[in-house]
Parts: C-alpha cells; sequence; structure tokens
C-alpha cells in the first residue's frame, strides 16, 4: 500500500515537474505587420516594427519587377534577385520570403548557405539561358557565400591556416584570397 502512494507521489512530482517544449517557429500575434524604419509611428511586435495597420495599403505587399529578365554578364553568369523582408516589408512576421534567379548558359549560384532558412527551387526554363524561383521559409534567410566568406573575409583569414585546412599551396591561397577581397 505504501509502496503504491510514493509510486503515485512521484508519478504527480514527475508531471509538475515538465513542462511542454515546442521547436518551431511562434505563430505571429497578428494577420500582417508592415516592417518600417521609422520607430515614431510604428507599432512594435517583436523583429521589424510595424507600421500603423491603419495605415497599410495594398502597395506594401506588392513588389514590382518579379518579372523582369537581370543582367547575368558577370563572373558567375548567374543574378538573384532577392525579395526579403527589406525590399517588400509586407513580409515581415510572415516567415517567407522569394528569390529570382537568372542564369547565363553554364552559370550557376555558388555553394552557398542559408542561416536562417530552408530554400525551394523550381527551374522554370532551361537549356539556353535558365530561369528560376525559390521560396525561402524565413523573412530574412542570410547567406554566406562559402568562397567569398573563406577567401574573401575582411579582415582576411591567415593564409597559413587556409594553405593547412584546404591542403593548398600558398600562391594558390594568395591568388583566391586576391580574387574574392572586395576592393
Ligand atoms: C512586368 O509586369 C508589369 C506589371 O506588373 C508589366 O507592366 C511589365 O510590362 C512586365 N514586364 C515584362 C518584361 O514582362
Ligand atoms: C543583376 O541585374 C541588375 C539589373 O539587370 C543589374 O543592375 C545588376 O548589376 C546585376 N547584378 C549582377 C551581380 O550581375
Amino acid at each position: 500500500m505504501m509502496k503504491g502512494v510514493s509510486f503515485l507521489v512521484t508519478v504527480a512530482i514527475l508531471a509538475l515537474a515538465s513542462s511542454i517544449a515546442s521547436a518551431y517557429d511562434p505563430s505571429p500575434l497578428q494577420d500582417f505587420c508592415v516592417a518600417i524604419n521609422d520607430i515614431k509611428s510604428g507599432e512594435f511586435v517583436n523583429g521589424k516594427f510595424c507600421k500603423d495597420h491603419a495605415m497599410v495599403s495594398a502597395n506594401d505587399f506588392f513588389f514590382f519587377g518579379i518579372n523582369i529578365t537581370r543582367s547575368i554578364g558577370n563572373k558567375v553568369g548567374s543574378n538573384v534577385t532577392l525579395v526579403n523582408v527589406d525590399k517588400l516589408a509586407g513580409l515581415n512576421t510572415l516567415g517567407i520570403s522569394l528569390a529570382r534567379l537568372d542564369f547565363a548558359p553554364y552559370g550557376l549560384n555558388p555553394p552557398h548557405t542559408h542561416p536562417r532558412g530552408t530554400e525551394l527551387l523550381v527551374v522554370i526554363e532551361g537549356e539556353t539561358a535558365a530561369l528560376a524561383f525559390t521560396g525561402l521559409s524565413s523573412q530574412n534567410p542570410g547567406v554566406i557565400t562559402i568562397a567569398n566568406a573563406v577567401f574573401g573575409s575582411v579582415p582576411p583569414i591567415n593564409p597559413n591556416v587556409l594553405i593547412k585546412a584546404f591542403q593548398l599551396d600558398n600562391n594558390v591561397v594568395e591568388y583566391l584570397q586576391r580574387a574574392f577581397t572586395p576592393n
């Protein structure tokens, strides 16, 4: 009998000591929160400040020019038009952004990661020049382009570290650091 009671007490204490944990983004508290930079005329929820909801218009949810072909005459042969919260204020707190990618023949989008987003990519056209659209699971997914981050960081990573880490010749590291360091 005592054993049964102490078992029940133990279960009760464990139940009280545990709590519910969730591992996904909390839902926004509002339908929309158009981002503004001027905090004087805004309402603050989280992330960016919200425009006064009485002043919100359809234009806050409109991005002009996603249908316009971008120039692709650069070294990598691609041009990314990212539409994140900085370009389309209505995306604030909605957890989504998108991008248009124009590719030259044999062009590429260099290896990169998005620290705050998962990405889905759809290729619309192919063969000679290609067009793709992506959707990202963040209003501001961020981007780290590997080659630029490694060889073009400012201040630079010590060449001796790069020589050993990438098993490269000193001359190659110097060449790559020159190629990727922003002017
Ligand atoms: C892009 O769409 C706009 C309408 O939003 C239209 O006026 C324009 O002609 C289109 N441009 C191209 C290149 O299709
Ligand atoms: C992308 O295209 C736009 C418009 O055509 C151009 O102004 C911009 O310089 C291009 N960016 C790159 C990286 O080529």
